[in-house]
């Protein structure tokens, strides 16, 4: 199976192929999350990344293409993978299309997670992650016990730094101006399952089982 988790900034790609990337015991290939790893670790990668992304830009093609060229290439992604957060831009999705095709494999589906703007402000601006091991809580719906301490290793919680409202609002046009088109891309080639994405995890989660049945 190989599917692509698409979608606006906090639409919910991250939450929902890990949980359909468990169900099918296929892993979850986030950019957003190997670009925040290879920052931690100070790779030449991850610091000229991080100069994009804490400004809520996207990084320039060639550095992420190279990125998924690889990874998707390792023995785990033999029986499929899910793709979060990639591709972001036109040229992006026509070096996948050309990725898949050198290795005659065929992509299953777009599943695009539909979700208004605002609701998605409301969810990045109180978004916190913990700054040891990860973690994801929101303030309002998914608080942790002790405010300000992740509940799994005690560890100290953070904003994340492209969650504030300005570089929301960078993020977001971003995603109007590069990214958005690929679902005209996506639809035109038959591939895109469009989600309602709003409302309970679960209930999203089934909608999303349903369309890849299908
Ligand atoms: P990345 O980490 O991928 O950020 P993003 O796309 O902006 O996505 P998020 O992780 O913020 O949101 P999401 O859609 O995964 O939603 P999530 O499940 O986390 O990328 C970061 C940066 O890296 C980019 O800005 C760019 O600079 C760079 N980058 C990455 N890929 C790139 C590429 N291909 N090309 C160029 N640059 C690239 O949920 C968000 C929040 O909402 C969470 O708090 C969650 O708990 C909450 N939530 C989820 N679902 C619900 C729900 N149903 N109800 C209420 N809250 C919900």
């Amino acid at each position: 199976m190989r599917i692509i988790f698409f979608g606006a900034p906090g639409s919910g790609k991250g939450t929902q192929s890990k949980r359909v990337g468990k169900k099918y015991n296929i892993p979850q290939l986030s950019t957003g999350d190997m670009l925040r790893n290879a920052k931690k670790q100070e790779t030449p990668i991850g610091l000229k990344a991080s100069q994009y992304m804490d400004h809520g830009k996207l990084v320039p093609d060639e550095i992420i293409i190279g990125i998924i060229a690889e990874r998707i290439l390792e023995e785990d992604c033999d029986d499929g993978f899910m793709l979060d957060g990639f591709p972001r831009s036109k040229p992006q999705a026509e070096a996948l299309r050309s990725m898949l095709q050198a290795q005659d494999i065929e992509l299953d589906s777009v599943i695009f997670l539909d979700v208004d703007f605002d609701e998605i402000v409301t969810r990045l601006v109180g978004r916190r992650v913990c700054h040891s091991c990860g973690e994801e809580y929101h303030i309002d719906f998914q608080p942790p016990e002790v405010a300000g301490k992740c509940g799994k290793c005690g560890g100290e919680l953070v904003q994340r730094p492209d969650d504030f409202e300005e570089q929301i609002r960078v993020r977001l046009k971003s995603y109007q101006e590069l990214t958005s088109p690929l679902i005209e891309y996506y639809r035109d080639l038959g591939k895109l399952d469009q989600v309602a994405a709003s409302g309970d995890f679960d209930e999203i989660t089934k909608r999303i089982l349903l369309a890849l049945e299908k």
